[in-house]
């Protein structure tokens, strides 16, 4: 669905309630256990989802729930610090309104970021991968009803989601500060149970990398808007369908922990050359 009006009326109560004068360029989504790249932010403004209409709250412990306006390497960044899911009983339109409240305001670019397992035995938990494409296994689409021609196209283009000057700008900036970075396939799906050794040697067997359950709505929502997408995810389990060893939520989330200090470097050093004009 294409709420048009809910959206509205959430960002016209956001931008009342962020500085005056505040335009944010980049907009960012922090996924599972990533929440704490917030701290790296300057100049902050917390607004929490309970102040803004009809937007969705997430119930996953470990998001929290508020929007944070501030500056990221000199860049005017608004970040969603935590998100709903379908996994939450949540509808598609509910888990992309941040990044279309997002788009509204007038962010040029967006990075989506999760916590996701490996299905490729080369990338190992506690790396970081680019993410260069997706498979929606979801079967849901936040585009479906009445396409809201304003925002963009009905059959919107998907061969390129994900910015491939994003992609590059990102993979010389894990290079310009030493740290190794994959890229690769994210395959999406709804949860919230995580996969089964059959299900992780289909994903592996149709090209994903890593499967995680967000991120790919909110890219189709928002590169339907024409902002700019692009996403990074955390690698924090690797799941080989052949020795599977079993995941715990305590272990993603130590492992999401420990790698978004590598994460809030990368953004740093990356964010600059994300934004049209700067640098
Ligand atoms: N599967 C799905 N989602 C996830 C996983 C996983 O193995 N790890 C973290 N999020």
């Amino acid at each position: 669905m294409q709420n048009l009006k809910k959206v509205q009326i959430c960002t016209k109560t956001l931008k009342n309630l962020l500085p005056q004068g505040f335009t944010p360029i980049v907009g960012l989504v922090l996924g599972t256990g990533l929440g704490s790249l917030g701290e790296s932010l300057e100049h902050t403004t917390a607004v929490p989802y309970t102040g803004l209409p009809d937007f969705p709250q997430s119930t996953v412990t470990s998001h929290h729930g508020q929007f944070l306006a501030g500056y990221l390497s000199g860049v005017p960044v608004l970040l969603q610090q935590g998100r709903c899911h379908l996994y939450e009983g949540r509808q598609p339109d509910e888990v992309c309104m941040g990044v279309r409240v997002m788009a509204e305001l007038g962010i040029q670019s967006l990075v989506l970021t999760n916590a996701a397992g490996s299905v490729n035995p080369l990338f190992a938990a506690g790396s970081l991968m680019i993410i260069d494409d997706h498979i929606n296994f979801t079967g849901k689409s936040p585009l479906t009803g009445t396409n809201e021609d304003s925002w963009g196209l009905r059959f919107p283009d998907m061969s390129r989601v994900y910015d491939p000057e994003h992609i590059q700008t990102f993979e010389q900036a894990a290079l310009s500060i030493g740290l190794r970075i994959e890229k690769g396939t994210y395959a999406c799906v709804a949860g919230p149970q995580l996969e089964t050794r059959a299900e992780t040697r289909m994903f592996k067997m149709l090209g994903a990398d890593a499967v995680g359950m967000s991120t790919a709505l909110e890219a189709i929502a928002a590169h339907h808007m024409g902002v700019r997408v692009s996403a990074l995810s955390c690698l924090t389990n690797q799941n080989l369908p052949d020795c599977m060893d079993e995941a715990t939520i305590e272990e993603i989330l130590a492992i999401a922990g420990k790698a978004g200090n590598n994460l809030a470097r990368l953004l740093c050093a990356a964010l600059p050359k994300l934004v049209d004009g700067m640098e």
